[in-house]
C-alpha cells in the first residue's frame, strides 16, 4: 500500500470511528461516496435529504480535503434531530461554515428554485439525492439538480428500491393514507428508469447495488427566440387596414374592367 492509499484509509476509519452508531450513511456507503468525490476532484457537492449529517459528514470532509465545500437541506423537523447535523459535523473536525446547511419548511424543491433565481445553474459538481425518495417529489428535484449539476457533475441517487410499504415509517398517518400502489411501488426506481435512462441529458448511468449515478452530459447553448408580441387592439387595426387596402384595390380594377 503506497502513502496516499494509506492516508486514505487512515482518514476513513477516523471517519467512521467518530460516526459510528449515528444513522443513516453506512461506513462502507460512506468510504465509497468519499473516494468517488475526492478520485473524480468533485468541489462543489450538494445533499438533499441529510437528517443527522452522517452522509454530509463524508461528503463535506471529501470536499474540503481537495478544496471544495458543500451544501445540504433538509426539512424543518430536522433541527429537533438528535444528534443535529452541527453536532455530527463537529464530531468530524469540520470547522463551523464548512458547510451551507439549509432547513427548508416544506420541502428542498424550494430551496433548489432560490438556487435557479441566485444564478447557481450548472454550478455543482455532485448531488446526493437522499430525501423524500417520492415520485411527486424527487421528479421534480430530478430536473432541478440536472439544472443544479455542471456538465461532467455526478447525480447520485440513493434508495432505488426503497418503497414507503417496506420501510420505517410504513406505520405512519400519511403512509397508511396512501393508496396501495404507491405504498408498494419503488418510486426512486421510477425517477431512474422513466427519467434518468430516457432523457439526453445524463450520458453514463451505473447502477451499484441501491445507489444509481448518472453523470450530466455535456450541455448545448440554449438558443433564445425573441416573439414581439404587439397589443392585441394594435394588431387587430393593422389587420382592418391591410383588409381595407386590398378591398379597395378590388374596386378599383373591378372599376377600370367595367370601364368602356
Ligand atoms: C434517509 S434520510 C437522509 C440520510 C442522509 N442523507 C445520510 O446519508 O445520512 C432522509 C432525509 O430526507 C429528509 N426529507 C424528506 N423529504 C424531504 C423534503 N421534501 N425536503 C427536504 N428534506 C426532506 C428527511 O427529513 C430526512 O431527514
Amino acid at each position: 500500500m503506497d502513502g496516499t492509499a494509506a492516508a486514505s484509509d487512515e482518514f476513513e476509519d477516523r471517519l467512521a470511528r467518530a460516526l459510528g452508531g449515528i444513522p443513516n450513511m453506512t461506513p462502507a456507503q460512506g468510504r465509497k461516496v468519499s473516494r468517488f468525490i475526492r478520485d473524480n476532484r468533485l468541489r462543489s457537492c450538494l445533499e438533499l435529504g441529510f437528517a443527522h449529517g452522517v452522509g454530509t459528514a463524508w461528503i463535506a470532509s471529501a470536499a474540503l480535503g481537495i478544496g471544495g465545500q458543500t451544501t445540504a437541506i433538509d426539512l424543518d423537523a430536522a433541527r429537533t434531530r438528535a444528534p443535529r447535523i452541527e453536532e455530527t459535523l463537529a464530531r468530524v473536525g469540520l470547522p463551523p461554515g464548512a458547510v451551507e446547511i439549509h432547513f427548508e419548511p416544506t420541502c428542498y424543491t424550494w430551496r433548489l428554485m432560490k438556487f435557479l433565481r441566485e444564478g447557481r445553474a450548472s454550478s455543482f459538481d455532485f448531488v446526493y439525492l437522499d430525501g423524500a425518495h417520492s415520485w411527486f417529489t424527487d421528479g421534480f428535484a430530478f430536473f432541478l439538480c440536472e439544472r443544479l449539476l455542471r456538465p461532467g457533475g455526478w447525480l447520485l441517487f440513493d434508495d432505488l428500491d426503497w418503497t414507503f410499504g417496506t420501510s420505517s415509517i410504513a406505520g405512519e398517518e400519511r403512509v397508511l393514507r396512501m393508496p396501495q400502489e404507491e405504498r408498494s411501488t419503488a418510486q426512486m426506481r421510477l425517477v431512474w428508469d422513466l427519467l434518468t435512462k430516457t432523457g439526453s441529458g445524463f450520458d453514463v448511468l451505473l447502477e451499484d447495488g441501491n445507489w444509481g449515478f448518472a453523470r450530466r452530459a455535456a450541455g448545448r447553448t440554449p438558443s433564445v427566440v425573441v416573439y414581439r408580441n404587439r397589443p392585441l387592439m394594435r394588431a387587430a387595426l393593422g389587420a382592418a387596414r391591410r383588409v381595407k387596402r386590398r378591398l379597395t384595390r378590388s374596386s378599383a380594377a373591378l372599376s377600370d374592367a367595367a370601364r368602356p
